[in-house]
């Protein structure tokens, strides 16, 4: 089964999209098997992932994103999977183990223009869609919106973890106080489904930092950030292990490069790209590893 995070925050353009994109090209780099789900309408991992052109050619078919899921008259999960996103300009592979299901900017109509066939709330037809793909894959990851509406909704009931990024200022520090709250009464009010189709509720992974400038003095925020981890594991809000990843993501202009390429920081040439900024991105996936297995060794001694 594999390990599904959420990329989460309410707060916007903290770098969730960057940090996904980047953490599952180097867990594919690494030799996993891992899927992203973009969530979001604004198709942002989308678009690096594919390159713009690839991603306009995909729109033919509306049946190829994620969209159609939700659509009775629509694909399957499986059809709108992506295989082996990452390709050069001769559309060749460059990295084996990442595929995506793609967004398209029509995602934003399952917020109010397409109606629930189901019978059941779109989160919970999603869960069982996913049923059937993901013991193909070993991670797969989320990328949400910042809000709390439909599609953040689908990816947090199907997930394990919740994985935080955000930047070292005080902003930040609101928006995860909003999502931690959000999160509890999601929770109240999907638990119906959680027992129905047997889910458990996810928890948070950790925060990560994003884009730290080097020289900034970001003590206190962080002391900030710390306190209210400490209050809201004190009040069982969150696990006793989630914390600020040591790794920080430092800040690097050769960020938008690599969108502009189509490549994560790994793929990226020395001369174009800042290696301390890959380098970060490598800590943070294998930390994203060392936990997820120790709690998969965990429950399994415990079984
Ligand atoms: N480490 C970094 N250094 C410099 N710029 C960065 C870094 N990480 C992200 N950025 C830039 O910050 C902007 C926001 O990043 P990103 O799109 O990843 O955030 P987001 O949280 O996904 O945004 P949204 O809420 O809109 O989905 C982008 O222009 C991105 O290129
Ligand atoms: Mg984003």
């Amino acid at each position: 089964m594999a390990v599904k995070i959420s990329f989460l925050n309410l707060k916007g353009g903290v770098g969730k999209t960057s940090l996904l994109v980047n953490v599952a090209s180097c867990l594919a780099y690494m030799g996993k098997r891992v899927l992203v789900v973009d969530f979001d309408a604004q198709s942002n991992s989308s678009i690096w992932l594919m390159r713009l052109d690839r991603w306009n050619a995909l729109g033919r078919n509306p049946n190829n994103f994620i969209l159609s899921a939700f659509k009775e008259e629509g694909a399957d999960l499986r059809q709108c999977i992506q295989k082996d996103i990452i390709r050069n300009a001769d559309d060749e592979k460059v990295l084996s183990g990442l595929d995506l299901i793609p967004a398209s900017f029509r995602l934003m109509d399952l917020e109010h223009e397409v109606s629930n066939p189901w019978g059941k709330p779109f989160y919970a037809h999603f869960q069982e869609e996913l049923t059937e793909i993901e013991d193909k894959y070993d991670y797969i990851f989320f990328d949400c919106p910042p809000s709390f509406f439909i599609t953040s909704q689908c990816a947090i009931f199907s997930s394990d973890h919740i994985m935080v990024p955000a930047n070292p200022d005080a902003l930040s520090i609101i928006g995860f106080h909003l999502l931690v709250d959000k999160l509890e009464s999601f929770n109240k009010q999907s638990y119906r489904w959680r027992q129905e189709l047997s889910v458990p509720e996810p928890q948070i992974l950790g925060i990560s930092l994003n884009a730290v400038k080097l020289g900034t003095n970001i003590e206190i925020p962080i002391e900030r950030f710390n306190a209210q981890i400490e209050r809201f594991a004190a009040q069982g809000k969150i696990p006793e292990t989630a914390c600020i990843f040591p790794e920080y993501i430092r800040h690097s202009v050769s960020i938008g490069r690599a969108v502009m390429q189509g490549l994560p920081m790994v793929l990226m040439s020395k001369r174009e790209a800042s290696m301390t900024v890959a380098e970060d991105y490598i800590k943070t996936a294998q930390r994203i590893v060392s936990l997820t297995t120790q709690e998969a060794a965990a429950t399994f001694g415990s079984n």
